[in-house]
């Protein structure tokens, strides 16, 4: 069923009669519509098509719909399937998305907790107990762990101004979707920033400087910022303005050279991005675009004059991958050309949302090349922020230290 009403939840899932909805993302921001995950099978085509993304949301919907799935065997006494099938179908589901561990991490761990059963058994009502548990248990943990990150960085953004002796407003800039709707709720990078407008707005913050406004980018080619973040901070009334992924430079050097535009004033002081991957050196897999801010950020803090600003990575530790050393090594996984050279939405006629189209914006049939993610090296980061209140930050060696 379709409606207008807006909503922040991407999942819903109902323990009773162990039931999976899902937020339908690519009809997003215009149409609130829920789509029914049955099987594995339906989660792997929902992650594929992007109806959710967002590295923990991905990995939530995934274990959801293996829980499902599971449940539905035994309820049909003649589905036959035994450990060695589910594995198997879990090893499949892992596919629909390289990039973000989390859905490898949590598949992995569900098929940890399957080892010590034959795999020709057929799949009783342990096994079913037991991943309904642990999908359970990790959407409300990433809920928790979210609130902890947003803390933990309000926290962090107050050190750091604090330490500047800054005073007056200050802007964040974020790429991307890492809100409620690419999480269990609240947010990674996003959930940082909703937290600190809760805390260090003008009216509220008790501090000599509050947020006064956002910057999410809006995320080219499939533009994640302009239609989920922005739907987000549209939702909470946080103040913000889209601008397009290469307008950064052109904002902090205004911004920062204390000019005003004529939404703001506020020197853009943090930018703040979530992460598919981060590996064990700090290198940051994230959407693409999100390198390319962290040399900008380089860039302004290298020049005397300017406004210094901290990049900062925020993930809850489910993402972070401790068996991979270096971003060299994470697979990025590369979307379809039409990603580029069309665009899809309703035509908009005043307040009407119409019908859906499809129109091209290339000359059809050129050569694209379209990673849907960037490696930012540890180096140009400057703090990961989990839900671990150490904030991490490289040593006196130039490294961090993640374990
Ligand atoms: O390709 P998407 O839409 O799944 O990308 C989402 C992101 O890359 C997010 O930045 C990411 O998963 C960060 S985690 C909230």
């Amino acid at each position: 069923m379709s409606s207008d009403e807006k909503t922040l939840k991407a999942i819903k899932f109902n323990k009773n009669d162990v039931s999976l909805d899902i937020l339908d993302q690519l009809l997003l921001p215009y149409t609130t519509k829920y789509i029914e995950i049955q099987t594995i099978e339906d989660a792997f085509q929902a992650i594929k098509k992007m109806q959710v993304r967002g590295a923990p949301a991905i990995a939530i919907v995934g274990a959801f719909a293996i829980a499902v799935e599971v449940f539905h065997y035994l309820q049909d006494k003649n589905s036959g399937k035994t450990v060695g099938d589910l594995i198997k179908d879990i090893d499949y589901l892992v596919t629909s998305r390289p990039t973000a561990v989390n859905l490898s991490n949590a598949c992995n761990e569900i098929k940890d907790s399957l080892k010590k059963y034959d795999s020709s058994s057929l799949i009783v009502k342990e096994q079913s107990d037991l991943i309904l548990d642990y999908a359970v248990n990790l959407y409300e943990d990433d809920l928790a762990n979210n609130f902890k990150i947003g803390d933990n960085g309000v926290e962090y953004i107050k050190r750091v101004l604090n330490a500047e002796n800054f005073k007056g407003p200050f802007s964040i800039m974020t790429i991307c979707n890492t809100g409620s709707l690419a999480t269990s709720g609240h947010g990674t990078a996003l959930g940082i920033i909703r937290s600190a407008y809760s805390s260090l707005q003008k009216d509220v913050s008790k501090e000599e400087f509050f947020l006064e406004h956002v910057y999410p980018c809006e995320t080219r080619p499939y533009n994640q910022g302009a239609k989920l973040t922005s739907y987000e901070l549209n939702y909470e009334k946080i103040p913000f303005t889209l601008i397009c992924d290469n307008m950064a430079s052109a904002l902090i050097s205004t911004l920062n050279k204390s000019k005003a535009i004529k939404q703001s004033t506020a020197p853009v002081k943090f930018i703040i991005v979530g992460a598919d991957r981060v590996v064990s050196n700090g290198d940051t897999a994230n959407k693409i675009g999100t390198f390319q801010l962290s040399t900008i950020s380089n860039h302004f803090n290298g020049i005397e004059k300017f406004q210094k600003i901290k990049f900062i990575v925020a993930a809850p530790k489910t993402t972070i991958d401790y068996k991979t050393q270096t971003g060299d090594d994470i697979i990025i996984e590369e979307r379809p050309a039409n990603e580029l050279t069309s665009l899809k939405g309703p035509v908009i006629d005043g307040d009407k949302i119409g019908e859906k189209l499809v129109v091209g914006i290339a000359p059809p049939g050129i050569s694209v090349w379209n990673p849907a993610f960037d490696v930012t090296p540890h180096e140009l980061i400057d703090s990961i922020i989990t839900e671990d209140p150490h904030v991490f930050e490289k040593n006196s060696n130039g490294e961090f230290e993640l374990q």
